[in-house]
Order: C-alpha cells, then structure tokens, then sequence
C-alpha cells in the first residue's frame, strides 16, 4: 500500500515526536467543520485506526454522521496525504488492546479526564490522578467504558508529492464498484 511505504519513508527521515499526528475532521454539530490532531495508531485491513474518548465532541459528531477525512503533512519527505472515509468503532478487545499500548499517565488522564468538558475544580483532578497513580501501583489499569476508537475505511485518498517544479504529484484513487481507480490531477 502506498500509504505505508511514505509513511515508512517519513518515519526513516524524521526526528518529530508524533510523526503519526494527522488532522481528522468531522461535520460538526453544528455543520461547521471541526478539525483536530489525532495520532494514527494503526494500518490495519487497509483502514486506519484512531483512538480517544467515545463521549468527546468527535465522538458525538461521529455518531451522528460517520464520514470523516484525515489529512497527512510530512516535512521531510514533503507529501500531503488525503483520506475520506467512513469511521466504525473497534470491539471492545480490540480498545482494550490500545488502551494497555499507551503509557501509565496517558492512562490515567483519559480515566480522570472527562476531555472537553469544562474544568471547574484543577485540584480536584490532579489530586484524583494522584490518588489513582499511587493506588495502581504495579497493576495495570482498566479501560474506562467510554474509551475506545474508530476504524476509517477510506473511500478517497489523495497522494500529493511536492516537486521542485511547482509541478507537484497529485493521485487520486477512489473507490468504484469495489476497485481503486486512479486520476492524476494538475496541481
Ligand atoms: C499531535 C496531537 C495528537 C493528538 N492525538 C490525539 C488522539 O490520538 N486522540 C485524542 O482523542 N486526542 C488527541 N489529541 C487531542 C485532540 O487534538 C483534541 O484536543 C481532543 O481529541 C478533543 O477533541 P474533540 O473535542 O473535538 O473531541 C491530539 C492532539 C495533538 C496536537
């Protein structure tokens, strides 16, 4: 697949910290769009795998209209990638597995977190993560029920390659009768 081979190719060149933040937006509630970083967990069957809060404002507008893009920009290999497809939520084994991936605090802030709600009490949520990281000790901690992740099963991906030329690379694949079809566009 050619996303995992520029992909690869970024990850050979780049000392960022997230190399796999990329931008999902969603059709708000509203219906402005809304954009935010997620990190990409996985390539898996072909479709992409985000995690976070079920209940967070994405999650809702997810639920209400599951079709969603991702957008990819890599520096060092100068490559946009474009992805629009429809999101479906993983199992439940499938959550838990990403939930124990993720490191000790991660884990306790999306337990004390409630993300997107308003803080009204700092000290209150510190000290519940206080609490839950000397309680836990060495056990591991369990995946809160509103805590989960999306598989995206694009229907759209664009692949832009800046050139030199300004004549930058453009290919678009798109699903039809189950096939991927190819264009390229002018830039
Ligand atoms: C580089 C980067 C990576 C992020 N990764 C995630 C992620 O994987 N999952 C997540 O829920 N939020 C992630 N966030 C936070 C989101 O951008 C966002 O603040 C949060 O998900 C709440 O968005 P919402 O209110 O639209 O649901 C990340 C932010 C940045 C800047």
């Amino acid at each position: 697949m050619i996303f995992q081979r520029w992909l690869q190719e970024e990850l050979n060149l780049t000392q960022v910290r997230i190399p796999t933040a990329c931008c999902l937006s969603t059709i708000g509630l509203d219906n402005y769009p809304n954009a935010r970083f997620v990190s990409l967990k996985e390539v898996s069957d072909d479709s992409f795998v985000i995690t976070g809060p079920l209940n967070s404002r994405k999650g809702l507008e997810i639920n209400l209209c599951n079709k969603v893009a991702l957008t990819f920009w890599w520096v060092e290999t100068e490559r946009q990638v474009r992805i629009q497809g429809e999101a479906t939520q993983i199992s439940k084994t499938l959550a838990d597995k990403y939930f124990s991936e993720r490191n000790k605090d991660s884990q306790i802030i999306s337990i004390v977190s409630k993300q997107g709600h308003v803080i009204t009490d700092v000290d209150g949520l510190i000290e519940e993560y206080n609490r839950i990281e000397q309680s836990s000790g060495n056990n591991k901690l369990r995946r809160p029920e509103y805590w989960g992740g999306y598989t995206i099963k694009p229907a759209r991906i664009e692949f832009l390659e800046f050139k030199t030329t300004r004549f930058h690379n453009r290919d678009l694949y798109t699903i039809e009768n189950q096939k991927w079809v190819l264009q390229t566009l002018q830039p």
